[in-house]
This record gives C-alpha cells, sequence and structure tokens, in this order.
C-alpha cells in the first residue's frame, strides 16, 4: 500500500454572519467532522450538490481559511498547528488549480510572469534556475517559448486551464 499522504480528522469549518442591518447573527455548518486519508499517487473526488463544502474543504486543506475544528496531518505534523508565519514551506507543495481558466489569470501579466512569480516567491533567486524550471514545465503542459511572451487573452479555455497547471 502507498505512504499516506494527507489525513482529514474531524475537521469542521463554521462561518459566523451578521447582519448588520437586522442585527441577526447566524451560523454555516459549512464543512463538518470530515475523515478522509488521502494516499500517495491517489487521486480523490470529492462529490455533492453545490453548496454542500467542497471548495470550503479544499481551502481548508491549503490554510487559505482557517477550520474551525480538526486535523490536517501531513508528513505526521498538524499542519493546523503550525504558526502562520512558518506555513510557507508547505504552501509551496499544496496547490489549487482553479476551476475557471477565465477569473484565475491576471489579464495585465504575460504568461512568462504569471509562472515565474510562484517561484520568486518561494525562493528561487537564480534567474537561470528559474529559466531551466519554466523550461522543463511548460514543455509538459504543451506550451511554447514563443507563448510564453502572450497575454491569457490571447489563449482558449482549455490552454489556459494548461497555464493554470504549469502554475
Ligand atoms: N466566506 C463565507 N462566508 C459565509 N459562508 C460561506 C463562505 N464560504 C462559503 N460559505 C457557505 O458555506 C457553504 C459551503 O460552500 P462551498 O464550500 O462553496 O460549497 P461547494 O463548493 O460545495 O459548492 C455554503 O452554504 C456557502 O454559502
Ligand atoms: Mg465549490
Amino acid at each position: 500500500m502507498s505512504p499516506l499522504l494527507i489525513s482529514l480528522q474531524q475537521l469542521s469549518k463554521q462561518f459566523y454572519l451578521y447582519d448588520q442591518t437586522t442585527n441577526e447573527k447566524g451560523v454555516v455548518d459549512a464543512v463538518n467532522d470530515v475523515d478522509l486519508d488521502i494516499l500517495s499517487g491517489e487521486t480523490l473526488g470529492l462529490v455533492g450538490e453545490s453548496g454542500c463544502g467542497k471548495s470550503t474543504l479544499g481551502r481548508c486543506i491549503l490554510r487559505l481559511i482557517e477550520p474551525t475544528a480538526g486535523k490536517i496531518i501531513y508528513e505526521d505534523q498538524n499542519l493546523l498547528q503550525i504558526p502562520e508565519k512558518a506555513f510557507k514551506p508547505y504552501r509551496k507543495k499544496m496547490q489549487i488549480v482553479f476551476q475557471d481558466p477565465f477569473a484565475s489569470l491576471n489579464p495585465r501579466k504575460s504568461i512568462r510572469f504569471i509562472l515565474e512569480e510562484p517561484l520568486i516567491i518561494h525562493g528561487r533567486s537564480n534567474s537561470q534556475d528559474r529559466k531551466n524550471r519554466l523550461d522543463e514545465t511548460i514543455e509538459k503542459v504543451g506550451l511554447t517559448q514563443e507563448e510564453l511572451k502572450r497575454y491569457p487573452h490571447e489563449f482558449s479555455g482549455g490552454q489556459r486551464q494548461r497555464i493554470g497547471i504549469a502554475r
């Protein structure tokens, strides 16, 4: 059996709502006590009606939003116990490929910038090193050197989704 990649234990997220006009308070139980394991190399599909909490669960795993309760075990650590400041190295290892390729790429930035920016943010300071990584990555998703100069509006939906995957 493959090793465990990530394990969610009793993960929950509640949103607390407050309506300023009526003074009413409310709670949305977006994610409720989720337990699941994903093994290395495994793909997990999460299916459910609109609003059932799929996106919230994904955002919680990356700590783009903070879960209310539970544990996320990754590399023998509970990610929720790592202080925000120390979390950056983990961000490098987990990524979202956004669903909508039209909304997820900045229209004012070239493809080269879009693909290079994450490398800069994560500390690849050597430009030759970044270029090598970029070349390797665009080849994997079937983009050409010439296309790096272009902007998102010059690509089809499918091509944009490949740019999102490369990023
Ligand atoms: N930031 C938020 N504040 C308040 N409620 C939210 C927020 N994000 C999502 N919700 C609510 O949480 C529930 C789950 O939403 P979501 O995870 O987007 O569902 P799905 O991706 O399965 O369609 C919905 O009831 C939604 O309205
Ligand atoms: Mg969703």
